[in-house]
C-alpha cells in the first residue's frame, strides 16, 4: 500500500528520484489546450440531421482519432455523482482500500500504482489506478470495491448508461464508414473501467502521469474535470480542454484496423498538476480478450483501391503482443500495429 502515490505524496516538496523521468520522457514545453478538437453535440435537434452528426464524427475520427461529446444522454447528475463517489474512494483510509489493493496490475479488480509492472519499471508514473471489468454486471460486480457502500449500485447504473452512449456512437461511426448495422457488436463486448487518480505533484515538469500510448481496444470514453490529457498529432502534443459533463471519446487500435486504416487510433498521455489532484473515469470497449474473437478489416472497406491493410487475427494474441510491447524498455521502435500490417 505504501506504493500508492496517493499514500505518500501529500505535502511532499520534491519529486522522488524514481519518479523523475529522463529528459526525453518529460512533458516538455508548455502545451496549451487546443480549440480545434471537435465537440459533438448529440442533442436531438430538428435542425440538424443525422448525416451531419455522422460526418462530424467521421471527420474527427479521421483527423484526430478523438473528439468530445456533449448532451450524450448520461445525466449531469450521474456524471457528478460518480465524480463524488471516486473522490470519496481515493480519499478513503488505507485500510478501506486494502480489499482491492494489489502490487501489480492484475486481471480482477485491482487498485495498483504507476504502470503495468511496478517492480520492473526503471521510473514510475505519478498515478494510482482502480481497474475492473464492468459488463455484464452480474458477472463482475462481485469483484468491485465494497466501499463506499453505494459503489456497486451507483457504478452499475453508470456502466449501463455509458454503454448506451457507446453503442450510439459506434452506430454513427459504422454508418459513416458504410458498414452494416451492428458491425461492432461482437468486437465491443468487453466493457471495463479504469479510474486514474493523479495526486498533485510538486514539479509536473519532471514527472508523468501516464506515458504516451494508444489504447489497444476499440473505443474509449473518458470523463474528467481537470486538465491533464494530451494527444500527439503532427509531431506535437496538444491539450484537451476538460468540458464539464462531456465525454472524451478516443479511438483505439481495433477501430483503426477494422476501418482498414480509414480511422486513426490516437496516441495520448496524461500530465500532472502542482495545484490540483485529477481523476479520470475511463470506460473501455473492445473485444472480449478471454473469448476467441477474430478481428479484421471490414470487408466493405477492402476494395481494389483500398487493399486490405491489416491481417485477420485473434484479439487475445493482439493483447498479448501489446502488453509485451508496453513493457519493452524505451526508446521503442515501431508500434504495436506493425506486426499486423499486410
Ligand atoms: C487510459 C488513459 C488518460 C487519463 O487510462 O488509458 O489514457 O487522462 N488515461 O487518465
Ligand atoms: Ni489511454
Amino acid at each position: 500500500m505504501a506504493l500508492l502515490v496517493s499514500s505518500w505524496s501529500n505535502g511532499i516538496q520534491s519529486v522522488p528520484k524514481d519518479y523523475v523521468m529522463p529528459p526525453e520522457r518529460r512533458p516538455g514545453d508548455f502545451v496549451s489546450v487546443c480549440n480545434e478538437i471537435p465537440v459533438i453535440d448529440l442533442q436531438e435537434n430538428p435542425n440538424v440531421d443525422r448525416s451531419q452528426i455522422v460526418q462530424q464524427i467521421l471527420k474527427a475520427s479521421q483527423e484526430f482519432g478523438l473528439f468530445q461529446v456533449i448532451n450524450h444522454g448520461v445525466s449531469a447528475k450521474m456524471m457528478e455523482d460518480i465524480r463524488v463517489l471516486y473522490d470519496e474512494f481515493f480519499n478513503m483510509s488505507i485500510d478501506d482500500k486494502l480489499g482491492v489493493y494489489s502490487e501489480t496490475f492484475g486481471t480482477g479488480c485491482t487498485l495498483y500504482t504507476s504502470g503495468l509492472d511496478y517492480a520492473k519499471e526503471d521510473v514510475h508514473y505519478w498515478k494510482d489506478t482502480l481497474k475492473h471489468r464492468s459488463y455484464p454486471l452480474e458477472e463482475h460486480t462481485p469483484s468491485w470495491p465494497e466501499k463506499p457502500v453505494r459503489y456497486r449500485e451507483e457504478v452499475g447504473k453508470y456502466v449501463v448508461e455509458v454503454r448506451k452512449v457507446a453503442f450510439k456512437i459506434l452506430d454513427l461511426i459504422g454508418e459513416g464508414l458504410g458498414l452494416k448495422e451492428g458491425h461492432f457488436i461482437k468486437v465491443s463486448q468487453e466493457q471495463a473501467m479504469a479510474i486514474n487518480y493523479y495526486p498533485p505533484c510538486p514539479d509536473p515538469s519532471l514527472a508523468m502521469g501516464i506515458g504516451g500510448h494508444t489504447d489497444p481496444n476499440l473505443i474509449t470514453f473518458l470523463q474528467q474535470d481537470q486538465y491533464g490529457l494530451q494527444i500527439h498529432k503532427d509531431g506535437k502534443w496538444m491539450g484537451i480542454d476538460p468540458i464539464p459533463n462531456a465525454f472524451v471519446v478516443n479511438l483505439g487500435y481495433q477501430l483503426e484496423i477494422i476501418s482498414n486504416g480509414k480511422l486513426k487510433g490516437v496516441e495520448h498521455r496524461g500530465v500532472t498538476s502542482s495545484t490540483a489532484a485529477r481523476t479520470s473515469i475511463v470506460t473501455f470497449f473492445g473485444p472480449d480478450p478471454i473469448l476467441p474473437v477474430v478481428v479484421e478489416p471490414a470487408k466493405e472497406l477492402v476494395t481494389s483501391n483500398t487493399p486490405q491493410m491489416f491481417k485477420s487475427y485473434q484479439y487475445n494474441n493482439f493483447i498479448a503482443d501489446y502488453l509485451a510491447y508496453l513493457v519493452k524498455p524505451l526508446p521503442r521502435t515501431g508500434t504495436p500495429l506493425d506486426p499486423y500490417r499486410l
